[in-house]
């Protein structure tokens, strides 16, 4: 895993927005990896310049979101779809038929991930795949387990991870306690791997990430496996290190 440590989160931001670009202009129909959480939403900002300002054209990029609440209606404000729409795709020109999320409306989420799966396979698979990390070191809704699963399935979310996310909603009993996530093995074929780590409170398991340990208990770890991850981190992130 390269390492770059910047000052702080707009460094993050700009420099993981740099990434992106570089594989977009290089391959006009590339198939980017998308992350929801309020770590990437920096850059989802600067590549929204960079499309208004520069004309980065989006307009045969496929993308494929990690994950997604279930159930959720697609309207609901926390729903990830919701998100994308509001920071990334309503302000460049990414067409509809090429933006993919997990259904969180669907009524059988196995026949949907199993969908989710084939559809990413004949896409030809992730160029460039943005990653946060939880606190208890879950990717995407992968997280911490005795066994961690390959393909793109339903899971349960620990309580930490409703816990964390609970700042999003009016309660933490609105927050949806399943979710529909890419599974290990469906981040692990990314062909390359950009992950955002910004704040303090990501310190603790950002040196459990560089410990040399592999271990289900830290998700994030079997990255370490992967032969293209860059970890953009700013200094708070890097502080434990
Ligand atoms: P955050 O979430 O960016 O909101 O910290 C990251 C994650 O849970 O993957």
């Amino acid at each position: 895993m390269d390492r770059i440590i910047c000052k702080n989160y707009d460094e993050v931001s700009l420099l993981g927005a740099a990434m992106v670009a570089k594989v977009v202009k290089s391959n006009p129909r590339a198939v980017l990896g998308l992350a929801t959480g309020s770590t990437p939403v920096g850059m989802y900002k600067r590549l929204v310049e960079m499309h208004k300002r520069d004309g980065l054209d989006f307009s045969m990029i496929r993308t494929f979101n990690l994950d997604e609440y279930y159930p959720i209606k697609k309207a609901n404000d926390q729903s990830y779809d919701y998100f994308m729409r509001d920071n990334l795709f309503s302000h460049i020109n990414i067409k509809q038929e090429n933006i993919h999320l997990p259904n969180g409306e669907c009524a059988d989420p196995a026949a949907e991930c199993a969908a989710y799966e084939a559809m990413l396979n004949q896409a030809g698979g992730v160029d460039i795949q943005v990653l946060g990390i939880g606190v208890n070191g879950h990717i995407g809704f992968n997280e911490p387990a005795e066994e961690l699963q390959l393909p793109t399935h339903l899971t349960g979310l620990t309580a930490s991870t409703i816990e964390a996310n609970a700042r999003f909603f009016e309660s933490i009993e609105q927050v949806p306690t399943q979710a529909l996530t890419m599974g290990m093995g469906t981040i692990m074929k990314a062909r390359s791997i950009l992950l955002l780590i910004t704040g303090e409170n990501k310190a603790p398991v950002v040196k459990k990430l560089f410990d040399r340990v592999v271990t289900t208990e830290v998700p994030a770890s079997f990255l370490t496996l992967h032969p293209d991850v860059t970890v953009l981190l700013d200094e708070a992130a890097a502080s434990l290190l």
